[in-house]
């Protein structure tokens, strides 16, 4: 059963499963096939073992859709790029737990003042319990269900446990704050994702792999 808030489930293909050599056209697409965010994964190769894009990424694609750019920084010292990002056009930014620690909220603040919604991440072996201070300033929360770097990896059950408990922490804070999972959602995992009380999916290969996105996407959303 879907706990307070979740009523509305937004998709967010990640575009680091996109044909990275026709990234406009790929945006344009998904925003046909009815997805909601592009989720953004900025990958620095020192934060996470994989090197992707960067701001100008951001920038390029914006033109080529009205949907929500949700940037997911995977690097060190995210701090440093936040207001070229959010210069770029994103609407969502969100930073790591791991790569922040005591700098997280001042983080989030600063995304705040660049006039962009702020998220803090963390990772699938990070207790809630880090970042509970935190969540309250946050406008989404986003859960790893794999450890950050590659898309098509397996799914890590063991963060449903996660994604109900802050579920219950924001529901509790009466603040509209997106809960979004990210990693390894397919046809199969993504109900209980749901149930657990995400309302933010991010999917990578299941769209991307799909012989028809549009229906992979709302699959994702109903099923
Ligand atoms: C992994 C990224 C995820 C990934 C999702 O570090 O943050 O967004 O691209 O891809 P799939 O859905 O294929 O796991
Ligand atoms: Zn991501």
């Amino acid at each position: 059963m879907l706990t307070k808030n979740t009523n509305k489930i937004y998709i967010a293909p990640s575009i680091l499963s996109a044909n990275f050599a026709k990234m406009g056209e790929e945006v344009n697409h998904l925003e046909k096939c009815g997805a909601d965010f592009i989720h953004i994964d900025v990958m620095d190769g020192v934060f996470v073992p994989n090197i992707t894009f960067g701001i100008k990424m951001v920038k390029d694609i914006a033109p080529f859709s009205n949907l929500v750019l949700d940037t997911h920084l995977m690097i060190v010292e995210p701090w440093k790029y936040v207001e070229q990002f959010a210069k770029a056009g994103s609407h969502y930014i969100t930073v790591h737990y791991e790569a922040c620690k005591e700098k997280l909220a001042e983080t989030l603040d600063l995304i705040k003042s660049f006039g962009c919604k702020c998220g803090l991440v963390i990772n699938p072996d990070t207790p809630v319990e880090n970042v509970e201070n935190c969540i309250e300033k946050c406008d989404i929360v986003l859960v790893m269900s794999v450890f950050p770097g590659f898309g098509g990896q397996a799914f890590i059950p063991d963060v449903i446990k996660k994604i109900s408990q802050i579920r219950k922490i924001i529901n509790n804070l009466n603040k509209d704050i997106l809960l979004e999972v990210d990693g390894g959602i397919n046809f199969d995992n993504c109900k209980a994702v749901k149930e657990a009380g995400a309302n933010v999916i991010v999917a990578g290969s299941t769209v991307f792999n799909a012989k028809n996105r549009a229906e992979a996407i709302e699959k994702l959303r109903n099923n």
